[in-house]
């Protein structure tokens, strides 16, 4: 290995409060450690910038230990191996696995990387969209989560993001009606024209009456699969559009990432709907990533589902581009180019 060789990383410094800013993060230029055996180097080329990252930042149990100050910002990247002790992971390699914002991270041992072929998929960045943590939300937490039926109505917040997007597509092909909801008249247009959404509902600018207005307009017999991305306001006016034993998955609330939490008000509609709300972890489905990445890779390969990717350059913009997940200015699955 060079021993001049540099490892620019992105470092988590001050834990935020509210919206990260500048002085939260450093980038750190590191030098690398010698491989020990069984060890190699993977040169990211692509990050997934995602928003649980902003729960990793703060120092509180979750399912995954938080960032600890002066490590870099965790994160799954795609990347190829440029020097390997490690006969499974030869130089040339692609390779993708839960690493961190850095040019280059040590794979081996005790570590999460995976060998990926990039003629499986249309570009190497789908194994960090549709077939990624986004994909493997998207199917499983959809499929096994809100357990949709032919002829249902499927609601979605969120519903133009990365896994918005694929939930919308996945439900389709499932037989059921979709209904998006997003921000902006351009996102709203998207999930019609791009994901096949049958109706989309813009929230900006709407109080919580009229979100309830329009959600019960574009489902009139009820909504049977209400999948959340986004929480509060939008969530509470989704539940009073419940049918019986209707499924309501929380797959994210990003609304309240940065801020207190808020409380939901119309959770009494579980009770007179008998519906189930269920949280959902992508870590408990690990073990079956196996499943899904065939299925996934199969329909993004032929034109089944639509993967719209948002790619920002440069490990120096990585706060921008994460910022542009909580501002809505992302279009698609949000990847910071590295290498
Ligand atoms: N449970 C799991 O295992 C798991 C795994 C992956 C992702 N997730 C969750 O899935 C959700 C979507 O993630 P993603 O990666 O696909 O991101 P994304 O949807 O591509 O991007 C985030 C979008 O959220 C919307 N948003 C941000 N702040 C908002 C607010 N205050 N109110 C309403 N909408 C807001 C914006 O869309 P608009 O322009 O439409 O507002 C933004 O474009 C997140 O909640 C994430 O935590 C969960």
């Amino acid at each position: 290995m060079s021993p001049n060789r540099l490892n620019r990383r992105f470092a988590l410094v001050r834990r935020p409060e509210g919206m990260p800013v500048a002085a939260d993060f450093q980038l750190l230029e590191e030098p690398l450690p010698p491989l020990a055996d069984g060890q190699f180097l993977l040169r990211n080329h692509y990050a997934s910038l995602d928003p649980a990252m902003r729960g990793w930042m703060d120092d509180r149990p979750s399912y995954v230990p938080p960032i600890q100050l002066g490590d870099p910002v965790r994160a799954l990247t795609v990347g190829m191996v440029v020097e390997s002790r490690n006969p499974d992971y030869p130089v040339g390699q692609w390779a993708c696995g839960m690493n961190a914002i850095e040019d280059y991270s040590l794979g081996g041992p005790g570590r999460f990387t995976n060998c990926v072929d990039p003629d499986a998929v249309l570009s190497v960045t789908n194994y960090l969209s549709a077939v990624g943590t986004v994909g493997f939300t998207a199917y499983f937490a959809l499929l096994e989560g809100g357990e949709p039926k032919a002829g249902e109505t499927v609601l979605v917040t969120g519903a133009a993001g990365a896994v918005g997007s694929l939930v919308g597509q996945i439900a389709k092909m499932k037989g059921c009606r979709t209904i998006g909801i997003a921000g902006g008249p351009a996102k709203c247009d998207r999930l019609l024209r791009d994901y096949g959404y049958d109706a989309a509902i813009d929230y900006r600018g709407k109080s919580p009456e009229e979100l309830t207005e329009a959600i019960r307009a574009a489902a009139p017999d009820g909504v049977d699969v209400h999948f959340e991305n986004v929480g509060g306001e939008i969530l509470d006016a989704g539940l009073l559009a419940l049918n019986q034993r209707a499924r309501v998955v929380i797959c994210g609330l990003i609304s309240q990432y940065n801020s207190d939490p808020y409380p939901t008000r119309n959770l009494w509609q579980l009770i007179v709907k008998g519906a189930r709300m269920q949280g959902f972890i992508l870590t408990h489905y690990v073990p079956r990533i196996g499943e899904a990445i065939p299925v996934l890779a199969d329909w993004v390969k032929q034109g089944k589902l639509r993967v719209d990717e948002h790619i920002e350059e440069g490990i120096e913009n990585a706060l921008p581009a994460f910022l542009r997940l909580f501002d809505g200015t992302n279009q698609g699955k949000m990847i910071l180019k590295i290498a």
